[in-house]
């Protein structure tokens, strides 16, 4: 075994280049000193022999060429010669499902590439000179992000790229196995992916085969004809670009061969580095010894705790809350961090219970205990299920639960302490500090940046159901943070089974929840939405006080977007000291958020890039109300007035403690829809 390492060993640190004329080369790793590659962005080699493009920071671009140009045309007709190369990438992303933004095989007149964006433009393009045929670009990427602006088909495919972004064929990564039945294949897995580009000058033909293994399927997953010689210079430089956007992956290169005129060699996935902390896939010897020894360990341990139970036979955990990921605190030592959950250190309370500051007797750190008292022992018992699910969520948007303690069907939640309390707090009423622009925008990007990952960034779709300005908290920053993400749920499994009680808070409830009574994510877009609005204008959604057609805030905005005098609804505290082209996309986004059609607001990926300016927003809004025929409209008056409001499922983390006053929650009624009240 020793040897078989140590053989293994040298192969990967000896990266020889196969042929010292320029139109060959092979790379079996790339820590060679002699590895004729040049770097730029922040593209590196770490010290086993791994060339990265990117690590897992926002916005980062990184380009890795050969450093000598490569002849393509050697012949006085201008015709590319044909070229193959080879390839092994690995796409590792920030969030298991979320990549950023992806990598590309590129042949390019230069390796500086000096005008290239990162996001979108992996590192190849910039926000002008796509399509234009002065770029003489040939890319293949292997895109982990679905950019509609370009036209892509999904957030995981292949495209040939020329000039321009726009691909011009692309397909779903996939692979053909060898009864040449097609295969999914995950650009994000983690794990290493063979690629082959090959071009033919005589047929003029480019095919793509992806493979997660050494053997090359028999048919290319992608196959175009292209006559190159009018998009390649003379000489061009070949290589790989990658870039991150708002989220990340690191794109790294393993092994890479490349031939002018002839099969590139073929690499071996044994024989290259491998990135520690990812496990790479080893054959043969290596698999039964591991494999012997993993039977060998279990079987020990499963005997060990057969002995185990059998001597102490002691009274067992029930195992659900074995499952149970985050801390388990002792209520004694809650107890006493909140000094025996004493009236001063409340922060504030709500219909679920109060939220009292605490210091944790051990380690002295500050945090908030939530108390909650639930009538069914039922419901805390399948909410605390549902604790390892958000304990485990992680994010710097979000408000980290860090541990729980459960005494009957008391419930005691532990989180992060945030010293500037609740947004709402800075928003409404008569605030004791004004926020500026630039601190309202950050607290959207951070929100919308929390949402996105409980929407697409874990393992399940995780749907807040309550997004609202008291729910988003500040940390010491002044980020926006977003608390309570998956308590709305605990009213829902309410003493009452049988029953979907509809969770959420008036004015943020979308109009389709009360008739489906079920939350998606779009409903969560809804209340971001509300949320745009009231960080604009500074007010809540419903004002009671306010003059009749000021009553409901999205009628407001929407008027005065008609009358084409938009800046009159923006927050007077303010005092016009705003940029005017971003209080304009919130507005108009928040409007979007808010239509009564669940498939007309964006989803929260698109509401990021917009944010973000990686898109540009749409310039016609359409009323939100699009479809209002549906639903009389004195009904809702009626049924506004009539319906019965309970005043519980709100309730302010570490807010003011009064939140339900003005801005009751709502029950059952099907009809009590904010969004006809009108
Ligand atoms: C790297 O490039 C230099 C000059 O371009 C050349 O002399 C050298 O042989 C090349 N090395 C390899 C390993 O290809
Ligand atoms: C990624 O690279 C950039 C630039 O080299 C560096 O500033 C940053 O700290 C790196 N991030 C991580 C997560 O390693
Ligand atoms: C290019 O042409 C020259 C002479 O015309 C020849 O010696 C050389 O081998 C050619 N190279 C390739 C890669 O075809
Ligand atoms: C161009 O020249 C190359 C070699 O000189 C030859 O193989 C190829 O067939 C020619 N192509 C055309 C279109 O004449
Ligand atoms: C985009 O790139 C082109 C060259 O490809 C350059 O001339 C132009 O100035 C760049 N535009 C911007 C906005 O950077
Ligand atoms: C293409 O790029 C060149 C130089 O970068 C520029 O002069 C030209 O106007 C561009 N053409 C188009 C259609 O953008
Ligand atoms: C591309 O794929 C097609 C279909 O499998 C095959 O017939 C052709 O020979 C391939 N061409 C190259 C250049 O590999």
């Amino acid at each position: 075994m020793a040897i078989f390492l140590l053989l293994l060993f040298s192969f990967t640190t000896l990266s020889i280049p196969a042929s010292s004329q320029l139109d060959e080369f092979t790379y079996t790793g790339f820590n060679d000193p002699n590895t004729n590659i040049s770097l730029n962005g922040v593209a590196q080699i770490d010290k086993n022999g791994i060339l990265q493009l990117t690590n897992e920071t926002s916005r980062l671009l990184g380009h890795a060429f050969y450093s000598s140009p490569i002849h393509f045309k050697n012949s006085t007709n201008g015709t590319v010669s044909s070229f193959s190369t080879s390839f092994v990438f690995l796409i590792h992303p920030e969030y298991p499902k979320l990549g950023g933004h992806g990598l590309a095989f590129a042949i390019a007149p230069n390796k500086e590439l000096n005008s290239a964006l990162p996001r979108q433009y992996l590192g190849l393009f910039n926000s002008s000179d796509g399509g234009n045929f002065s770029n003489h670009i040939f890319a293949v990427e292997f895109d982990t992000v679905q950019d509609l602006e370009f036209g892509d088909i999904n957030d995981n495919h292949v495209g040939i790229d020329i000039n321009s972004l726009e691909s011009k064929k692309s397909a779903a990564a996939a692979y053909f196995n060898d009864g040449l039945v097609k295969m999914d294949l995950n650009l994000k897995c983690s794990k290493p992916i063979m690629a082959w580009i090959e071009y033919d000058s005589i047929t003029n033909v480019v095919n793509v085969t992806l493979s997660p293994s050494n053997s090359k399927p028999k048919a290319p997953v992608l196959s175009l004809q292209v006559d190159l010689s009018p998009i390649f210079e003379e000489s061009m430089y070949v290589g790989f670009s990658a870039s991150t956007g708002l989220l990340a992956s690191s794109h790294y290169v393993l092994g890479w061969s490349f031939r002018l005129n002839g099969e590139a060699k073929s690499l071996d996935l044994d024989a290259l580095p491998s990135l520690p902390g990812i496990k790479k896939k080893h054959t043969g010897l290596i698999v039964s010894i591991s494999v012997m020894a993993v039977v060998f360990v279990l079987t020990l341990i499963l005997i060990g705790v057969y002995l185990i139970r059998k001597v102490k036979n002691a009274e067992v955990i029930e195992s659900w809350e074995l499952e149970i990921v985050p801390h388990r605190y002792k209520y004694q030592e809650l107890k006493k961090a909140t000094r025996g959950f004493k009236e001063s250190e409340l922060l504030g309370l709500g219909g679920f219970g109060r939220v009292y500051k605490g210091t944790l007797p051990n380690t002295k750190t500050v945090v908030a205990v939530k108390r909650i008292s639930h009538e069914s022992k039922q419901g805390v018992r399948e909410f605390v299920s549902e604790i390892s699910t958000i304990g485990r969520l992680r994010h710097r948007n979000l408000v980290q639960l860090l541990g729980w303690c459960r005494r009957g069907s008391d419930l005691l939640l532990v989180y992060d302490y945030m010293p500037n309390g609740s947004l709402e707090k800075f928003l409404f009423d008569e605030p004791k500090c004004v926020l500026s622009w630039g601190q309202r925008f950050r607290i959207i990007k951070g929100v919308a940046s929390g949402l996105i990952y409980l929407h697409e960034g874990y393992e399940q779709i995780v749907i807040h159901r309550d997004v609202k300005a008291s729910n988003v908290l500040l940390d010491g920053e002044m980020n926006g943070r977003l608390g309570d993400f998956g308590l709305a749920k605990l009213y829902d499994h309410g003493s009452n089974p049988g029953t979907t009680r509809v969770v959420g808070t008036l004015g943020y409830l979308a109009p389709e929840l009360p008739r489906t009574g079920r939350a998606t994510t779009s409903s969560d877009v809804f209340a971001f939405g509300t949320l745009l609005l009231e960080v604009a204008c500074g007010r809540r959604p419903v004002e009671s006080k306010a003059e009749p057609e000021e009553l409901v805030l999205v009628d407001y905005v929407w008027n005065k977007w008609k009358e084409g005098r938009i800046f009159d609804v923006v927050d007077e505290r303010m005092k016009r000291d705003f940029d005017e082209n971003e209080v304009v996309m919130i507005l108009k986004l928040g409007l979007m958020c808010l239509s009564n059609e669940q498939l007309a607001r964006p989803s929260m990926r698109q509401v990021v890039s917009y944010l973000e300016g990686e898109v540009e927003i749409p310039k016609v809004v359409r009323a939100p109300w699009a479809c209002r025929g549906e639903v009389g409209f004195e009904d809702y008056l009626h049924s506004y007035a009539s319906s019965s409001f309970e005043k519980t499922s709100s309730y302010s983390m570490l807010g003011t403690g009064d939140v339900d006053r003005s801005f009751p929650s709502i029950s059952t009624s099907p009809l009590t829809l904010l969004h006809g009240a009108r």
